[in-house]
């Protein structure tokens, strides 16, 4: 049994375990965590390390009756630890209010009578520690972070096994081109957007982005594993940018990459899809909005109303060329959705245009559980304070028997 610890946005979080876990049996869930049954360790490691909405996993060793009885399994859990000299170890809590600092210091308490080794607590204050301590302890070494967990009745003691790297993601973000006036999407969000496609069973998969801007989509998928990505934009200097973002990233990583970067317009894709792309095997994974433009004081309903407008001719065209030619491979999108001074307005003119062309908006979440998705099944990301959110759709061409075409 595991448990994730989930992102800000948790519901895209949830929504990734989903997609990366098919077998998975989900066993409980609150807006901080999910009790995952079902999956091995291999795969959770395996997977984890790519997995932009999930914080840290931890593998659940006992069921416990309440804090005190979690200090005793603790406490026998350290003293069996392979490991001699000054054991570092920490406590972490989670369902249930807690003084991680004062725990830590009883089980250390009551491990005094150990004799071949000592242990130092590394909880300085009464909350969990944070990533970059957790990698400076070198907890993951002797797996000694120690974790309560409460959820629903039952409480359990489980130890850490992977910790978001977030120094990591911060690096790839500092490498890429940045100074081209365009926003950004956060590395961690395409990870997970390129997530929600789920498990590729074909070696041949490719990721493609229409609107790749500087490259994160690209550089994440890179990153993952795909050898093939693709990528296009409408501007000759984001395709320069991207290519050298790509390029780079390539050398410094010795990796072969296949595919390549070249300008189209998103609205006419079908005219310049390189032939070797497979659009049975290849999906597109992208974002496009002008989130720049409107912000908390400028943002107005007949601005929204005329981006809406923009994006609705782009999309209608693009949607109506992969349905000419059979797009077959999975379509993962972000549209933006705006907080007009408190009301959220959503890009529903996408609707519409999905269904004329015969695609379909598939299942993000687990049916049992008690999280849903928007009314419209997508999912919502907004940094706090943004006025330009992405609302995330999974789209799928129906087969075509079951086009219920209104062209
Ligand atoms: C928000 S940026 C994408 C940023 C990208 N996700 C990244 O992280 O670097 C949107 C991109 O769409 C491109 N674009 C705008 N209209 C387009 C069109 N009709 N076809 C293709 N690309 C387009 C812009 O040039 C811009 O680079």
């Amino acid at each position: 049994m595991f448990v994730f610890i989930l992102g800000r946005e948790f519901r895209l979080s949830l929504a990734e375990i989903y997609s990366l876990f098919p077998g998975a049996v989900f066993s409980g869930a609150n807006e901080q965590i999910a009790l995952i049954t079902n999956v091995s360790e291999k795969e959770v490691c395996a997977r984890f390390a790519h997995m932009g909405g999930i914080i840290k996993v931890i593998k659940i060793l006992d069921e416990v009756k309440d804090v005190p009885d979690f200090m005793t399994v603790a406490k026998n859990y350290l003293e069996r630890v392979d490991r001699t000299n000054k054991v570092p170890f920490a406590v972490a809590g989670y369902g249930e209010k807690f003084d991680n600092f004062a725990t830590g210091l009883r089980i250390k308490k009551f491990l005094k009578s150990c004799e071949d080794k000592s242990f130092r607590l590394v909880n300085k204050e009464p909350k969990n520690i944070n990533s970059a301590v957790y990698k400076k302890e070198h907890l993951a070494e002797s797996h000694t972070e120690l974790n309560y967990v409460k959820i629903g009745k039952s409480s359990y003691m489980g130890i850490t096994i992977a910790y978001q790297d977030v120094d990591a993601y911060a690096a790839r973000d500092m490498d890429k081109t940045r100074d081209m006036g365009v926003g950004m999407l956060p590395p961690k969000l395409a990870q997970t957007l390129i997530n929600l496609v789920g498990i590729q069973s074909n070696d041949h998969s490719a990721i493609y982005d229409p609107f790749c801007g500087l490259g994160t989509v690209l550089i994440e998928a890179a990153h993952m594993g795909y050898d093939t990505v693709y990528g296009s934009d409408l501007s000759s200097a984001m395709v320069v940018a991207a290519n050298k973002s790509m390029g780079e990233f390539a050398i410094k990583n010795d990796i072969d990459l296949d595919g390549c970067i070249f300008e189209s317009d998103a609205s006419k894709i079908a005219a310049t899809i390189p032939e070797k792309m497979n659009i049975k095997t290849t999906s597109i994974v992208s974002e496009w909005y002008l989130g720049d433009v409107l912000g908390a004081k400028t943002v107005a309903p007949d601005k929204i109303t005329e981006q809406c407008r923009k994006l609705a001719r782009i999309y209608d065209s693009m949607f109506r060329d992969l349905r000419t030619i059979g797009w077959r491979g999975t379509i993962i999108l972000c549209f933006p959705f705006w907080d007009n001074r408190g009301k959220d307005v959503f890009f529903e003119d996408i609707i519409p245009i999905i269904d004329r062309y015969g695609f379909e908006r598939k299942e993000l979440l687990w049916e049992n559980i008690p999280f849903r998705t928007t009314p419209h099944w997508s999912l919502l990301y907004r940094r706090p304070g943004q006025t330009v959110g992405r609302e995330i759709y999974k789209l799928q061409l129906l087969p075509k028997g079951e086009l219920g075409l209104k062209l």
